[in-house]
Parts: C-alpha cells; structure tokens; sequence
C-alpha cells in the first residue's frame, strides 16, 4: 500500500503523514529530506545552484539513509555517509535555496530515482509535492493536504518563537508565499494537485481532527478499521 501526501509547506503534512504512517503500521518518507540534502551538500562543496549538471551528481552520488523512529516525534533522523543532518537541512539557508535546486530536471530524476527505491516493496506513507502525480501515480490512496498562506505563516511563526527565533509574522509569511510561487510554477513536475488527490484543506482544524479525516477515507477505501491495515 502507497499512500501518497502532497501540499504547500506548512500545511501540516508532515507531522499528519507521520501520524497517520504509525496508526495505521507502515514506514514513512519525507521526499523534502533529499531536495534538502542536495541543497546543503551544494552550499558545503560551493557548487552554483544554477549548475544542473553538478548538482544532479551530488544528488546521483549522495548516500543519504534515514533513521525511522516509528513515526514518533522527534522526526526521523536524516544521514549523509553517517554524518546526521538532521538539523542542518532545516536552517534557513537551506530553506531559502530549496526551491531552487529542485527546480531542476535532472536533480528531480535522480531523487526520484531514490524515493522509488527506498518505498520498494510498498506499504509507506510518502509526503512531497509531486510523489501522486509524478512520483507514485499508481498510489492506492492520494491526498492534497493545504491551507491559507497566512494561517500556515502563523504555524510556522509559532514554532519559531518557541524554538526562540525573533522572525516577524509578516516575513514568514512573504517567504511561504514566495516559496509556493517558485514550486507551484517550475517547468518539471511542479506542485499541484493530482486529478485523484482528496483534497484536506487545515485551515482552522487541529492535527487531531485532520488526522481523524485522514483515516475515515484510509478505512473507507481499504474497508478495514485504520489502525489494523497493513502492508
Ligand atoms: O517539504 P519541505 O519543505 O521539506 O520541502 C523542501 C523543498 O523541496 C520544497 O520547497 C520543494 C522541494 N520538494 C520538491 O520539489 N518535491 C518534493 N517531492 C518534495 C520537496
């Protein structure tokens, strides 16, 4: 079984997908981890992020492998050849040059080329912006989880100033909107819903009652009570 989540950043699907992975028994991939990696191996080995070329070997020769913790908080744990990167592919240099690198074509072949091989054998919920239209098409359940900009900026907003970070609300904001543009409107295989994806707009709802939504479809398409499906 795939079961395919796609949507803007923050929307919520990450920490929904992860839910979701461990109620219902299966693994878990965040495909934004790889874009992530090429992107801090590119600013590591000072390769322009306008050179495919180069880009697309770091993307071709990186051992990237993931450390899966059942779905449970903190996030899975993210290595390149041992090293955890776990943190340095959420800073905002990385963040803020994301988009860019995985704007290009053959970087996107090669990654794709990885989240095949590491959902072989199925039973994964895969989180990204293009797994049920490009990725996984033959996914057996889709969903396009999104909500407002401004109410995604708050998410994130929050979670920053937890974490102590002096960030403006209005600047978040501008960033979300901006990074939406750049992967919504980017020639290869750009973020969008496919024709099949179930669309979850969060706006407004708690992770609970998403998660609730989420599993009501997962059990009506399989017939089977959530929490007992299987790979
Ligand atoms: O989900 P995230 O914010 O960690 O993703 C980081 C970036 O990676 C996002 O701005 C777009 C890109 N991405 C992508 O192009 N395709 C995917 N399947 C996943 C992420």
């Amino acid at each position: 079984m795939i079961i395919a989540i796609d949507g803007p950043a923050g929307a919520g699907k990450s920490t929904v997908a992860q839910k979701l992975a461990s109620q219902l028994g299966l693994n878990y991939m965040d495909t934004g981890a790889l874009y992530r990696a090429v992107t801090l191996l590119a600013l590591r080995n000072h390769v322009e992020l306008e050179d495919e070329k180069q880009l697309a070997r770091l993307a071709r020769d990186m051992k990237l492998t993931v450390d899966h913790r059942d779905g449970k908080r903190p996030p899975d744990r993210v290595f390149i050849d041992g090293e955890d990167i776990t943190k340095a592919i959420r800073s905002n240099e990385v963040s803020e040059k994301v988009s860019r690198v995985s704007s290009h074509r053959a970087v996107r072949s090669q990654l794709v080329k990885k989240q095949c091989a590491m959902a072989e054998g199925g039973g994964i919920v895969v989180e990204g912006r293009d797994i049920g239209t490009v990725v996984f098409p033959q996914a057996d359940l889709k969903f396009y989880v999104t909500a407002s900009a401004n109410e995604r900026a708050k998410r994130r907003y929050e979670e920053m100033k937890k974490e102590g970070h002096g960030v403006s609300l209005q600047s978040i904001e501008r960033e979300i909107i901006r990074r939406d543009h750049q992967d919504s409107t980017r020639a290869t295989n750009p973020l969008k819903q496919a024709s099949d994806a179930v669309l979850i707009d969060t706006t407004g709802k708690s992770i609970a009652e998403v998660l609730g939504i989420l599993a009501n479809i997962v059990r009506e398409h399989t017939g089977r009570a959530g929490n007992d499906i299987e790979a």
